[in-house]
């Protein structure tokens, strides 16, 4: 290939239509980019795509969202070029006094909007502020209970192939046959295994946490009470759904999901934990680094300090409570098209569609055929899945980044039909159980997603929808 000229993009298991392809695409955002458009013709056409991807399809993934412009102006700034081991007022590298201000600022910030004494807002990510708690607060070996994976926790919540199971005891605690916590289990486990530390909070969970029934059962047996609140942090900031702080000793939170801001973490800790153990945050902070990260991306800190001042607006308020209506509508309009949800409905931003009763592993047909026609969503597992993690039987879904981009409750409708007419016509379609046949199966099945002319008319469909509405950092 000749220098400077942009490579093929890698080949989706289907090709749009030509008709949808020359339409052209909306206007992008290339003021950010316009040196990478002469530079690096390569990146510059990937960061172009991806764009119009987004732009052009509509994210139902729960867990992701379109962050504002002025989000990441802040993480594509010079902040990205320094090092600051170490905390404010205690750097192992000359030239911080300015990122002091900016870390402060932002832990300022933190600890405002939730309401608590202490902020880190150094970890990567937040599978590493999750194993940060444990580091910090466990012996290796001791005992910890979570959510298992298989019923909506995460990895780190002590799943068997993640380092946080192998490290410490993990025991993994369910939710019942209607979908919502087994608190019954929880306080039988804890009383019999007395763990050191209970995580509550998931990643497919469609219903509020009960806070305070987790608080009286740590309480029993003295253990940390830690609340991950990854999924729901942008609406319990925005007031939508019930906060934690009182009832827990720590919070960690992506700062990336309906919080909207860049991808990060924090680790909170709360009145409440400080009283139970007054070396609570330095424990934190000492674990983050030395004990487990090098330097902080300050940039990431720059625009999590955005987001955070966003979040505490009325605007974002509006947002955080539109999320959860348009999710219960979407839910709504589901079950009237037949479909079936884990725990019947939603409190929150996602809804879990359990496809069991058309047959088991089915979450990928949807996913694949969703995607096909611009709707981004993810298999999932449900609980007690009848099929394989990698072939489940559920399709998680979320409104916090159509949401974002200003649809409402009839979109949600619009939305769901969307997904019930790909429902209808992939009736007829099963994944079966048998390892050779279900490869046959899914081959024929990914021709007809490239041919069958039904999916060139939805996508055609769902990208008009999208036109009305840019997403935000790029319009
Ligand atoms: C509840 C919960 N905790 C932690 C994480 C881990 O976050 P990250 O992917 O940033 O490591 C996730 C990610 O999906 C999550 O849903």
């Amino acid at each position: 290939m000749a220098h400077g000229q942009p490579p093929p993009l890698p080949t989706p298991y289907f090709q749009l239509p030509a008709s949808i392809l020359s339409t052209p695409p909306i206007p992008f955002c290339t003021l950010l980019r316009m040196s990478i458009k002469q530079t690096d013709a390569e990146i510059f056409e990937l960061l172009r795509a991806e764009e119009q991807r987004q732009q052009e399809g509509l994210t139902l993934i729960p867990s992701e969202n379109h962050t504002s412009r002025e989000v990441l102006e802040a993480l594509s700034s010079v902040f990205s070029d320094k090092y600051a081991e170490g905390y404010p007022g205690r750097r192992y590298y000359a030239g911080n006094d300015i990122a002091d201000r900016l870390e402060s600022l932002v832990q300022e910030r933190a600890k405002a909007l939730f309401g608590v004494p202490y902020a880190n807002v150094q970890p990567y990510s937040g599978s590493p502020a999750n194993f940060a708690v444990l580091l910090a607060l466990l012996e290796p070996g001791d005992p910890f209970m979570g959510l298992d994976l298989l019923h909506g926790g995460h990895l780190t919540h002590g799943w068997k192939a993640n380092a946080t199971s192998r490290l410490w005891k993990s025991i993994p605690y369910h939710v019942d046959a209607n979908g919502r916590i087994d608190l019954a289990e929880v306080e039988a486990m804890t009383l019999a295994e007395k763990p050191k530390l209970i995580w509550c909070g998931g990643t497919a969970l469609p219903r509020a946490i009960p806070f305070s029934d987790f608080s009286r059962i740590a309480d029993t047996v003295g253990a940390y009470l830690v609340a991950d609140i990854s999924h729901i942090s942008g609406l319990i900031a925005g007031g939508a759904h019930e906060s934690p702080v009182s009832h827990v000793h720590a919070v960690t939170t992506t700062t990336h999901k309906t919080l909207r801001g860049p991808r990060g973490a924090m680790i909170l800790a709360t009145e409440k934990g400080i009283k139970k153990d007054p070396e609570l945050p330095q424990k934190i902070d000492k674990t983050i680094i030395p004990g487990l990260q090098g330097g902080p991306h300050l940039n990431t800190i720059a625009a999590l300090g955005v987001a955070l001042k966003e979040a505490s607006t009325p605007a974002f308020a509006e947002y955080a409570a539109r999320v959860v209506e348009n999710a219960r509508t979407l839910a709504d309009a589901l079950v009237e098209s037949g479909f079936t949800l884990v725990s019947g409905g939603t409190d929150n931003h996602l809804l879990l569609l359990d496809l069991t009763p058309g047959g088991s592993g089915r979450g990928v047909l949807f996913h694949e055929a969703l995607e096909r026609i611009g709707i981004y969503t993810n298999k999932n597992t449900v609980p007690n899945d009848p099929s394989s993690p990698f072939y489940p039987s559920g399709l998680r879904i979320g409104t916090p980044a159509v949401t974002t981009r200003g649809m409402s409750a009839t979109d949600m409708k619009h939305i769901a039909s969307f997904i019930a007419q790909v429902g209808e016509h992939l009736k007829n379609v099963s994944i079966p159980p048998d390892a050779a046949e279900r490869k046959s199966a899914l081959a024929a099945f990914r021709e007809t997603l490239a041919t069958d002319p039904f999916y060139d008319t939805l996508r055609a469909d769902v990208r008009s929808l999208c036109l009305r509405y840019p997403i935000p950092g790029a319009a």
